[in-house]
């Protein structure tokens, strides 16, 4: 495991991240494309992307009573909010075994890339609902349990089809298929109008983005000969965003928050081979992420004028997570740097090695769990900073 990682180390700068060369994939040598394979083999490997981020919530020291307004949660997502959909897919982007899951519930690896609990479980429970989100496609569940939450965010995914293809996963579109299953589950359990409300009350998560700038458009040849420039690439999914949204409140989701892109530069992963900069955040990619984010508030605000009723939040946590990383110590972290997970710098899914010698004891003194996504402690903070920012008007 650690070998690859060691192989694929000095491969990744020559991918030339940020290049202003859209196409340069199609020139480079024959050992530059044995790169990419190997790069492409570590990515379907596990790579599952994304990142925490998330949304939502409201204050877990004081819960919110169950009778309050908000009935469920409604995950949609990548795996930030994935709670084990990938365990029920062929899909190599899972992580449904140790260490994963450790500080879990009985220890157990669910299929959520953490530790432990994710920003939804945090927020459902300080909603005065369950403690944990489940996995739609989780057969140890069933309507009575979708009745107060449900998952259908898949790890690996984003609004770009082409992103979901690199590791196999639930595309966007089909995450609305499986919503629109469970609209017909719903009413059929509880009668129209009762789930007609529950629909309408519920708060909907939303996070999703880093894949496909970091999976795909700054990986793959395929988009960045298309869009010649990142901009372009950012309107693109603009538009996708824009039709996800219209697409579910047609269906009836009215209480939305969208977390879209954390600082990506300062991922353990883009730091590790950030080799010219000594490590440091990849500032290109946190632009990137500055900028789309932008774009996306306006989308906010036009959606919320557009539709009646409509009430999506952005629920920003760029700046919380910019924060923890660069000051660490505040949130009492020791290591903002690497993840807890193996060496810290490239493992995350499978390679993310039950045997490793050099995984940390104590995640909680880590800001992040793998090279790509928060530990538990780390997506408990986060949560409640949206929570009190965000969500409260939703109690
Ligand atoms: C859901 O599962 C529980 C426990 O397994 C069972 O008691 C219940 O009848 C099931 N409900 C439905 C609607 O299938
Ligand atoms: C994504 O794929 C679905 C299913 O094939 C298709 O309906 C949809 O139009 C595609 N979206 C884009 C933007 O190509």
């Amino acid at each position: 495991m650690l070998a690859v990682g060691m192989v694929v180390q000095p491969l990744f700068p020559s991918i030339v991240y940020l290049s202003q060369t859209p196409c340069i994939l199609y020139s480079i040598s024959l050992w530059q494309h044995l790169q990419l394979q190997l790069m492409m083999i570590t990515i379907k490997m596990g790579k599952i992307y994304t990142l925490w981020l998330f949304l939502i919530g409201i204050i877990v020291s004081f819960s919110i009573s169950s009778s309050g307004k908000v009935p469920a949660i409604i995950v949609f997502g990548d795996s930030s909010v994935d709670s084990g959909n990938n365990n029920f897919i062929p899909t190599i982007a899972r992580s449904n075994f140790e260490p994963y899951g450790r500080d879990f519930y009985d220890g157990n690896p669910t299929g959520r890339f953490s530790n432990g609990r994710i920003p939804p479980d945090f927020i459902s429970e300080a909603f005065g609902l369950k403690p944990t989100v489940p996995a739609y496609l989780d057969p140890a569940y069933n309507i009575s349990d979708f009745a107060t939450g449900v998952c259908f965010a898949s790890a690996g995914t984003g609004f770009d089809n082409a992103t979901s293809n690199v590791a196999d996963v639930i595309p966007m579109w089909k995450e609305v298929e499986y919503y629109k299953d469970y609209q017909r589950k719903l009413r059929a359990y509880l009668g129209n109008e009762k789930a007609n409300e529950i629909l309408r009350e519920a708060l909907y998560l939303v996070s999703i983005g880093t894949n496909d700038f970091l999976e795909n458009y700054y990986t793959l040849p395929e988009r960045r000969c298309q869009f010649n420039t990142v901009e372009q690439y950012e309107d693109f999914l603009l538009g996708l965003a824009e039709n996800f949204f219209r697409e579910i409140y047609d269906l009836g989701a009215r209480k939305i928050s969208l977390t879209a892109l954390p600082p990506m530069g300062c991922l353990p992963l883009e730091r590790a081979i950030n080799v010219m900069e000594y490590h440091g955040c990849v500032e290109g990619y946190n632009d990137v992420a500055l900028e789309f984010n932008g774009k996306l508030g306006g989308l906010v605000t036009k959606l919320n004028k557009d539709l009646p009723g409509f009430q999506l939040v952005d629920a920003n946590a760029y700046d919380i997570l910019l924060q923890i990383v660069t000051q660490p110590s505040r949130f009492g972290f020791e290591n903002a740097m690497v993840g807890c997970c193996g060496t810290g710098r490239f493992e995350m899914g499978f390679f993310c090695d039950p045997q490793s010698p050099f995984t940390c004891t104590d995640a909680n003194k880590y800001v992040f769990w793998d090279a790509f996504h928060p530990s538990e402690k780390t997506s408990h903070i986060v949560s409640n900073y949206l929570i009190e920012k965000y969500l409260v008007k939703f109690r």
